[in-house]
């Protein structure tokens, strides 16, 4: 039920001053959304809502919904213009993983649209000649590091499941955008200002992000018809287009012919690959549902095991500002770092002790390493319940601080939760087609094995590389309550268990759960937001017996709360997504 806005105001007996406040955030969403945004508030809605990393998507996203679109439709539309203005994160070249909860059969899916290992790639892809493992950026810059895209498979697999609107209509915003010029955000140019000499190594990536020489300006307007151009294809042809043709052949080539660091991708490859639907890894913590994504990625595993961890304590009574609830998060992050590091990988290629992890008598045990005072001094991967006559040797990998989350509310009921990326900030580097290709197969190990024993998360040809990923739904009673997700490599499980907690037990808005200063710990060192109240944990945690490090953490969590008063949108504040919805 709508009601005219200054109608309702009067209603409502708002001053005149918020009347007209009201009228124009009516006339002007974006404003408003930025307005709350500034203000720690959430945005309000009631039918729909839309959270991405750039006003643009937003809106290409909410104009979908508006017409009666679902969160599917809104996604291809929001992830095709985040492709171009938000290059840098995720994009036809990369792949992302997907939660549905759909309004009609209360049914979670989730969608794995990882990128893939060629077929010719080996175990030693990532090793010099002496075996000895290449330097991260030696490994990542050119044509090695690209694997198979899912992104675009993805994007036609959940239309064709779950949506509506007209598959071609969808992609005209970013057509039109790439055609008519967009400009630069300051993010954006932030980016290709510190990224300069790696952008100038690839001749059509230096040619669109160093123009003339320069890096693009804040402000700038950037065309791209080679975009425009790959879009209008997968708009007449479908995903097809994209893996076999003309387009495929531009990504082969880019990826075969990088100079310095060529790759093995090769049309097979692109020809052959499928979105996989996964089984949902779902974990209890106290009256919710914590539902994510499985293997390859890490993500819900993770997040589902750190909560498993704090179940037996009372976070709520402790406070988020009590340095003992970090000590516990920051240790039961630990604990989940370690198994994650040994036994996840792609379930295609090796057992992953998926229940057994998340399993609460193997977590109670793991549980009692928490009850002392102080940092465990030292942290090693449990046993959970498998196959343990299989020996694999710890393998740590960190995945950087790229990557792009979409939370979709329809009118439908639907809950869509999307995470992607093309790994680095600008990927490999190398450009087909007007988008960037991505470097997901340095989340891969480096190494293959440890001292003749196997790493799981190794190298293989056809096989997907382990990520963070963390695309998350909570339910409660079996309804939908939160949407959310994160970039940030592997501190993803971080940003996101911390704004599940912020949100669930200190009962934060998700605009404030969102914007909290972060503190987190994945390997040993605890990591402090500078210039955030997690600064003042700096001593206590230290005390405890913690490294701490305080530095930037660049998340980009994009929330949204289901309630019986409606939807709350949260759009992370250090980055330029916002919450649109109606
Ligand atoms: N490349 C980021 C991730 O998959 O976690």
């Amino acid at each position: 039920m709508r009601f005219p806005v200054l109608a309702l105001a009067a209603f409502c007996g708002l001053t005149s001053v918020a009347a007209a406040q009201q009228a124009a955030d009516a006339v002007a969403p974006e404003a408003a959304s930025a307005r709350a945004k500034a203000e720690a508030r959430p945005v309000l809605a009631q039918d729909w809502m839309v959270v991405a990393a750039h006003p643009l998507a937003s809106r290409a996203g909410a104009d979908v919904l508006a017409a009666g679109g679902t969160a599917a439709d809104a996604m291809v539309a929001v992830q095709a213009v985040l492709g171009l203005v938000e290059p840098q994160s995720s994009g036809l070249g990369g792949g992302a993983f997907l939660l549905w909860h759909d309004g009609e059969t209360g049914a979670i899916t989730t969608l794995d649209g990882r990128e893939t290992a060629p077929l010719a790639a080996t175990p030693r892809l990532f090793q010099d000649s002496a075996g000895a493992p290449l330097a991260f950026f030696e490994a990542v810059v050119g044509g090695r590091s690209v694997g198979t895209p899912g992104t675009p498979a993805l994007m036609a697999d959940a239309h064709r499941r779950w949506g509506r609107s007209d598959w071609a209509l969808l992609l005209d915003p970013a057509i039109r955008l790439a055609e008519a010029g967009f400009a630069v955000s300051p993010r954006l140019a932030t980016l290709v200002a510190g990224d300069a000499e790696r952008l100038a190594l690839h001749p059509d990536t230096a040619a669109y992000f160093l123009p003339g020489g320069k890096p693009l300006a804040e402000g700038d307007t950037l065309h791209n018809p080679a975009y425009a151009a790959t879009l209008r294809v997968l708009a007449t042809q479908g995903a097809d287009g994209f893996y076999t043709g003309p387009v495929a052949d531009s990504i082969v080539t880019a990826v075969q012919g990088a100079a310095d660091n060529p790759g093995v991708l090769d049309k097979v490859d692109l020809a052959i690959y499928r979105v996989k639907e996964r089984e949902a890894v779902c974990a209890p913590y106290r009256v919710w549902q914590v539902c994510g994504m499985g293997p390859p990625s890490s993500g819900a595993l993770a997040v589902g095991q750190i909560l498993g961890l704090l179940q037996g304590h009372d976070l709520t009574a402790l406070g988020p500002d009590n340095p003992e609830s970090w000590r516990l998060i920051g240790d039961a992050s630990r604990l989940a770092f370690a198994d994650r590091g040994r036994y996840v990988a792609d379930t295609d290629f090796v057992p992953v002790p998926v229940q057994g992890m998340l399993d609460p008598s193997y977590l109670q045990g793991r549980a009692a390493l928490l009850l002392g005072d102080d940092a465990l001094p030292e942290v090693s991967p449990g046993t959970p319940a498998f196959d343990h006559t299989l020996l694999w040797a710890d393998g740590p990998t960190l995945e950087q601080p790229a990557t792009t989350h979409i939370s979709i509310v329809d009118s439908y009921g639907n809950v869509l939760s999307m995470t992607s990326t093309i790994e680095n900030a600008f990927g490999s580097r190398v450009m087909a087609g007007g988008f960037l290709l991505n470097n997901e197969l340095t989340d891969f190990s480096f190494r293959s094995h440890d001292g003749g024993v196997p790493i799981a998360n190794r190298v293989e040809p056809g096989k997907r590389p382990r990520s963070s990923m963390a695309p998350t739904i909570v339910y409660r009673d079996g309804a939908p309550v939160l949407a959310i997700g994160s970039p940030g490599g592997s501190s993803i499980i971080g940003y996101v268990t911390q704004a599940l907690i912020a949100h669930l037990d200190w009962g934060l808005d998700v605009q404030q759960a969102v914007g909290m200063g972060h503190a987190l710990n994945r390997f040993g060192v605890y990591d402090l937001e500078e210039g955030t109240s997690a600064e003042a944990l700096a001593a206590p945690l230290q005390a405890m017996g913690y490294e701490v490090k305080i530095g930037p953490q660049t998340s980009g969590l994009h929330a949204i709360a289901i309630g019986a008063d409606g939807l709350q949108g949260g759009a992370d504040p250090r980055r330029e997504g916002l919450a649109l919805g109606n």
